[in-house]
């Protein structure tokens, strides 16, 4: 989730959060987050050990609602989710540029 930094700090996250909360498909199910636990906690979330989050060292930033927390599994995105294998090279043109313009 995220807000635009102009409208942060006035009440939009914590109503778009609070209305995702109330939705049938979830308001009883077993929820994850993986976010500032400082801001999930006003919700409810907790830090939970199980089950492993694996984009998270020691689940820091991996909370829970409504989780027994007994089953041990890896948590994993869907496939929909999948980052490209190979890291995408941001600014190679900048870079090429600058190293021409040192190499002169
Ligand atoms: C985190 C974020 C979504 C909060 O949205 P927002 O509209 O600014 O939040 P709200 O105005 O509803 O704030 C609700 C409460 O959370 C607090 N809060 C806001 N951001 C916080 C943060 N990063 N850590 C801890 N508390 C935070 C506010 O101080 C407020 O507390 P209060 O009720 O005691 O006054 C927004 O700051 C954001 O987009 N940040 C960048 C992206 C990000 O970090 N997303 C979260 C990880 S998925």
């Amino acid at each position: 989730m995220a807000v635009s930094p102009d409208f942060q700090r006035q009440g939009v996250g914590s109503e778009l959060l609070r209305f995702a909360l109330r939705q049938a498909e979830v308001k009883d199910r077993t929820l994850f987050v993986l976010g500032e636990p400082g801001y999930y906690s006003k919700f409810g979330f907790e830090r939970c050990k199980l089950p492993i989050c694996p984009f998270d060292k020691n689940n820091a930033h991996f909370q829970s609602m409504r989780n027994a927390g007994e089953i041990k599994f890896t948590i994993s995105y869907e496939t929909e989710f999948k980052t490209a294998t190979k890291p995408v090279k941001i600014n190679s043109s900048v870079r090429t540029k600058k190293k021409r313009r040192s190499q002169k």
